[in-house]
């Protein structure tokens, strides 16, 4: 396995919807674990494959605590095919804007099909922070970033502030 590199805020890969994958293969078990490693040792909870700048749709997520043992999601084209009408609040963050942290309204509950490690179709039914966790992934596949359910006036600050941290090499 290899660890790979997570792109930042703003690099305009993170807005570019990600390509379906025709077929699961052992190229995409290889992708699937590397970004498994590094999101471990970001260390995060989830990682969409556009994060180490590879548009598929394809994201990787671990919500066990540090004394369990480790308990691995791999998601293939997952889809989002039902949500709650009921909210929750979470606060958010992400490897790719990373030191950045704010509280995002989402629904509390959603279902998602998707394709598992071996490429079998699965369900999902994820309440709690997992339910957070998946809707945060699928929405990279989309182009969209959690900054973008807070207010105008936050996002623009912190926008401005990895560009910043951008040109001045610090990324
Ligand atoms: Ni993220």
């Amino acid at each position: 396995m290899a660890l790979l590199d997570i792109i930042k805020l703003p690099d305009p890969l993170l807005r570019q919807p990600s390509k379906p994958v025709a077929m699961v293969t052992a190229g995409t078990r290889k992708l699937m674990d590397d970004m498994l490693e590094t999101m471990y040792a970001a260390p995060g909870i989830g990682l969409a494959a556009v994060q180490v700048g590879v548009p598929e749709r394809v994201l990787v997520m671990d919500l066990s605590k540090d004394e369990e043992p480790k308990s691995p999601i791999f998601m293939v084209n997952p889809q989002i095919v039902w949500s709650s009408e009921q909210k929750s609040d979470y606060e958010e963050g992400c490897l790719s804007i990373p030191e950045f942290f704010e509280m995002v309204t989402r629904p509390a509950e959603v279902k998602v099909q998707y394709r598992d490690r071996q490429g079998e179709p699965r369900e999902m039914h994820a309440t709690g922070v997992l339910a957070t966790c998946v809707q945060h992934e699928i929405d990279h596949l989309n182009g969209v970033l959690f900054i973008d359910y807070i207010s105008r006036l936050k996002r623009d600050r912190v926008i401005r502030k990895f560009v910043k941290a951008q040109k001045l090499g610090k990324l």
